[in-house]
């Protein structure tokens, strides 16, 4: 595996740029399959804004035609309780009653960010509600949801990248990596 040195601390890359340009295209593929009707994509921001960037342009070349809307969320872990509470701190301007929607992660963890999201869509009437996860940590599941689309199985190691962070850094990287020497 590849290494990368940034700032002093050394990124081990998991996912390569050409890797994920790859997967990001497939996974277009496979949401235009479903043939969503009245589409519209929701980004849970913020770590899945760069991923959201490339998968809803490659919907163009899978000739989607997604309306897109965001959705801002924290999720508080409390490692105590298997119940977490999700708040919203931006919310959708976009109706969703009889439309298929697209929820877009960086990452799968726990479930509870997506299973919220999820649940309120289709409370407000949303026809189908699909997720989509450049990233799936399956160890520590705590609510009853999979990705309907996923990029990747993750390792169960804090990574960084390709929009996602550690303490705010990190997002610009183009691959995913994980930090070997954190404090270090
Ligand atoms: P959960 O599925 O509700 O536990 O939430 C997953 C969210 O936690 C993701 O959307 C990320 O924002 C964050 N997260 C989980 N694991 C990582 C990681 O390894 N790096 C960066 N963010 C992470
Ligand atoms: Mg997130």
């Amino acid at each position: 595996m590849t290494a990368v040195e940034i700032n002093g601390h050394q990124i081990e890359v998991l996912f390569t740029e050409a890797e994920i340009a790859a997967r990001v295209g497939e996974l277009a593929r496979l949401v235009a399959e479903e043939q969503p009707e009245n589409l519209l994509v929701v980004p849970v921001l913020k770590g899945s804004f760069i991923f959201a960037a490339d998968l809803i342009r490659a919907f163009y070349r899978a000739r989607l035609l997604p309306e897109v809307d965001f959705m801002m969320l924290a999720s508080y872990r409390d490692k105590t309780s298997s119940s977490g509470q999700v708040d919203i701190l931006r919310d959708i301007e976009t109706d969703v009653r009889e439309r298929d929607v697209l929820l877009i992660d960086d990452i799968l963890e726990s479930g509870r960010t997506l299973a919220f999201a999820k649940d309120l869509l289709a409370a407000r009437g949303a026809n189908r509600v699909f997720t989509a996860v450049l990233l799936d940590k399956p160890g520590h599941r705590a609510a009853d949801i999979d990705a309907d689309f996923k990029g990747f199985d993750c390792p169960d190691k804090f990574v960084v990248g390709y929009g996602m962070d550690m303490a705010h850094a990190y997002r610009e990287l183009p691959f995913v990596g994980f930090v070997m020497n954190p404090c270090g």
